[in-house]
Formats: C-alpha cells, sequence, structure tokens
C-alpha cells in the first residue's frame, strides 16, 4: 500500500529541530501539510521551513513560535495553525520535550520541574487546546521515550514525565476511539538526530556509540528516520485498528 497523505494536516510540536524535523520532512514527503511549533530557534525553524519547501510537492507549510508550557500561547498558536489549516487537524504529533539528567536525589527542583512543565503539563495544553479541531480517521502520536518504560538510571524527572505521557496517551485512545480517533505512542531508545546516517562508516563511531551498539540486538544506532517512519506507520491506513498502543523504536536494546 502507498501511503498518501495528501491533503492530510499535521500539527506537530518540537517539528523544526532534531527528530521533529525528520518527522516534519518524511510526512511532508508522503504530502502531508505540516504546521511546526517551535520555543526559540528561529533560524532552526527558518531552515527546516525551507527544507519543506524545497519538497517537489507545493504545499504551504508553516512554523509557529510559541512555548507550550505557557497554557495562553498554546490557545493562541492552536487557533492559528487551525486557521491556517481551514479548520481541520488530521494528525497531532506530540515532540516536544526537555531532557532532565541526574540521580533523583539530587535532581533540582528546577529540572524537576522543566521536565514535567514541557513534557507533561506542555503536552495536555497542546492536546486539550487541539482537540477540538481533531478529525474522524485523524491520529495523535506522542514521542515518548524508552526511558518512560525502563527504569533508567540518571533519567528519573525524565523518565518519570515520560511514564506520565505513556499513561495519558492511554487514556486518551479511550476517550477519542468513538470519535474515530486513533493515539499511539512512539519511544525512541538512544538516537542519532543529526539527520545523516552514522551507520554509513561504524569506524567513526564514537566511544559511548559502540558502548550503544555492542548492547543493541540489531548492532547498530538508532537514526531520527527509524523513528519517523513509525509515525508515519501510525498516522496512516495501515494502522486504522490500531490504538492505545506504546511501541519502542530501539533496535531491541535492552
Ligand atoms: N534524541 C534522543 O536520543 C531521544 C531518545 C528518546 C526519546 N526522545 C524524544 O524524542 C523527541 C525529540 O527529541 P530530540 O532529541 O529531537 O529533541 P531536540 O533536538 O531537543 O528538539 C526539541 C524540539 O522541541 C522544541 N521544544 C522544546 N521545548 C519546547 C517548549 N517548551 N515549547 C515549544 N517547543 C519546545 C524545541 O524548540 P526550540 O529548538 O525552539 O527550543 C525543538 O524544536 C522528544 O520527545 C524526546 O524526549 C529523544
Amino acid at each position: 500500500m502507498q501511503i498518501d497523505l495528501t491533503g492530510k494536516n499535521v500539527l506537530i510540536t518540537g517539528g523544526a529541530r532534531g527528530i521533529g524535523r525528520i518527522i516534519s520532512l518524511t510526512l511532508a514527503q508522503s504530502g502531508a501539510r505540516i504546521g511546526a511549533i517551535y520555543r526559540s530557534d528561529n533560524s532552526a525553524a527558518e531552515r527546516t521551513l525551507a527544507e519543506l519547501h524545497a519538497l517537489p510537492n507545493p504545499v504551504d507549510h508553516f512554523m509557529l513560535q510559541a512555548d507550550i508550557t505557557d497554557e495562553q500561547a498554546v490557545e493562541r498558536a492552536i487557533q492559528a495553525a487551525q486557521e491556517r489549516f481551514g479548520g481541520a487537524i488530521d494528525f497531532l504529533i506530540l515532540d516536544a520535550a526537555q531532557g532532565a539528567y541526574g540521580e533523583l536525589a539530587s535532581t533540582s527542583t528546577e529540572d524537576w520541574m522543566r521536565a514535567f512543565d514541557t513534557n507533561v503539563h506542555g503536552a495536555f495544553f497542546v492536546v486539550r487546546a487541539a482537540t477540538p479541531y481533531l478529525q474522524r480517521g485523524g491520529s495523535v502520536v506522542f514521542i515518548s521515550s524508552g526511558a518512560g518504560h525502563d527504569p533508567l538510571e540518571g533519567l528519573s524527572a525524565y523518565g518519570a514525565s515520560k511514564a506520565a505521557v505513556n499513561h495519558l496517551s492511554t487514556v486518551l485512545a479511550q476517550e477519542l476511539g468513538q470519535r474515530g480517533v486513533r493515539v499511539n505512542v512512539v519511544s525512541p531508545g538512544s538516537t542519532d538526530k543529526s539527520g545523516t546516517d552514522p551507520n554509513t562508516d561504524p569506524e567513526s563511531y564514537t566511544e559511548k556509540q559502540r558502548d550503544i551498539v555492542t548492547t543493541t540486538a540489531l548492532r547498530r544506532l538508532g537514526i531520527a528516520q527509524d523513528v519517523a517512519n513509525v509515525v508515519l506507520f501510525f498516522v496512516s491506513d495501515l494502522s486504522t485498528f490500531v490504538t492505545g498502543q506504546w511501541l519502542r523504536v530501539n533496535g531491541g536494546r535492552l
């Protein structure tokens, strides 16, 4: 089956940079129109918008600046997005997140709050504001993390915030199912987000990357395209009877 997203509107948080940039480009390559929310990196937003507009299919993609931890800014951004989209959001991708590193007992209040403010409260504000515009046949995809499923030392605040995301995604799947909207989670493991593939030259792996590869069943690094491909599956008609699921994209790394 060809995946054709022509005419579909995608709202993605964090879609200007990192893994989100590759998700934006991948969905746009299948014909979708992208509206991406970013926080502050204007030059990344401009670069990604130019890349989107350089794709062969002529679609009017756009970027919106908003901090998703600011409830009112989210309301304004979703309002602006739905107006640009003509009222309909088909796919909502929640990619924006903040990391927080360190052992639980030495995590600062600031780090703890930043992780929860962005990853949980921010996602909640976006979902609440965008839900009225989601269409039957639509799809919500949360980008979570392996750290939200498995206890990883040094990732307590981040992991706990992602575990909350996993939970709210399954509740949302139950609540939106009767409206014909599906909700799923993609949980990357450690992922190279440079946009190039370091696996083409394993000799150039850093020591840390080599450690990751030797503990990964498929013996290579995960790349942003691996994550984007699964997002594409979750928004496409290949997964029309799949909702409330969490899928780890980690090459079988334990
Ligand atoms: N990279 C990995 O190895 C990995 C592993 C597991 C899970 N993940 C998950 O994958 C997703 C993408 O990760 P990434 O590494 O690609 O992230 P990234 O490179 O740090 O990019 C994050 C994006 O989110 C935006 N953002 C952050 N805070 C925001 C806020 N408060 N309001 C609006 N936008 C905000 C950023 O905007 P600005 O650039 O303007 O700040 C940026 O566009 C995240 O959910 C992350 O938890 C990543």
